[in-house]
């Protein structure tokens, strides 16, 4: 049996490896020995260390031409990243359906072609790992990022139900809600094509907050060590929040307090 550095050599799938977290992921996981394919819509050539392979994640003929070509190579895929994502901003007035709908296509159903392509494989073999990278914002209605936060708690939710589903296999799902790390997310956000001169003011204030935030300031190498520390996991746990502690802990203080009053601190925070 291959060994990687502390277990198995794992062939890896992460998707969006072209660029911020995935990247990082696929250095990282390369580094430690395992097989790692990444994936891009218009991959240029190969890093050193891992395969870059052209995916879009909202073309399923896509996706199952990379994932065929893996198997062709590797004859199994043991674990999948599912992190390719977009952010959106707008307030939800000002978002039209259309926009909405792409961003669902990529956010939420781009990590289920994904699942739906790698799964035959391993049910047949019981047994595989998939990573949904997910959000800290899953848990709030953000203000000017609601369809961001909508859809990572529609992830969150089928993934929570596949997990049940593909326990008799064998097969691992885990979801992983990063905080905010330093990646180029911001610049490829979706925007409404017009900001009504309603929302203007404030949305250019959460705008401001939101992008001078210190927590993008984070490493993704932070969340990739994370990453592998889950891969190499004989039991891990359903759910990683991988976030700052007062992110962390207005998880709790949302449970915890009148929803009106959690609501405040919200929006006095995007003041
Ligand atoms: N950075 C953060 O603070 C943060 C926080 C919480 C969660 N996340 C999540 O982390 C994941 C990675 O984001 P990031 O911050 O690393 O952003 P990023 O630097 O913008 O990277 C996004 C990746 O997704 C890929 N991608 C986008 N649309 C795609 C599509 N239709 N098909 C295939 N690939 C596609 C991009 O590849 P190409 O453009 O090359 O195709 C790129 O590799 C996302 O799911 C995001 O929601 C990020």
């Amino acid at each position: 049996m291959d060994m990687a550095q502390g277990g198995y050599v794992n062939v890896v799938l992460v998707t969006g490896g072209s660029s911020g977290l995935g990247k990082a992921m696929c250095e990282r996981l390369s580094a430690l020995g395992h097989r790692v394919y990444g994936t891009g819509r218009k991959p240029e050539q190969d890093p050193s260390g891992y395969h870059l392979l052209a995916m879009d994640i909202s073309d399923s003929a896509s996706v199952e031409k990379a994932v065929g070509e893996i198997l062709q190579r590797e004859g199994r895929i043991d674990v999948v990243v599912n992190n390719a994502g977009l952010g959106i901003q707008g307030a939800v007035e000002d978002v039209d359906p259309e926009l909405a709908l792409r961003l669902f296509d990529v956010n939420v159903l781009g990590a289920h072609r994904v699942c739906r392509a790698v799964l035959p494989g391993m049910r047949t073999r019981k047994q595989g790992t998939i990573v949904q990278i997910s959000s800290i914002a899953a848990n709030f209605g953000l203000p000017y990022r609601g369809f961001y936060s909508a859809s990572k708690a529609a992830l969150d939710r089928w993934t929570e139900a596949m997990r049940v589903e593909l326990k008799p296999f064998g097969i691992r799902v885990v979801t992983v809600q990063p905080g905010e790390f330093r990646t180029r997310i911001a610049d490829s956000r979706l925007r409404p094509q017009r900001i009504g001169e309603a929302y203007l003011e404030r949305y250019e204030k959460a705008m401001a907050v939101l992008n001078g935030s210190l927590h993008y300031s984070r490493d993704p190498a932070e969340l990739s060590a994370v990453i592998a520390r889950i891969i190499r996991d004989p039991r891990p746990r359903t759910i990683y929040r991988v976030a700052q502690g007062v992110q962390k802990l207005s998880v709790l203080a949302k449970k915890l307090l009148p929803g009106h009053a959690f609501e405040r601190m919200v929006a006095k925070h995007y003041e």
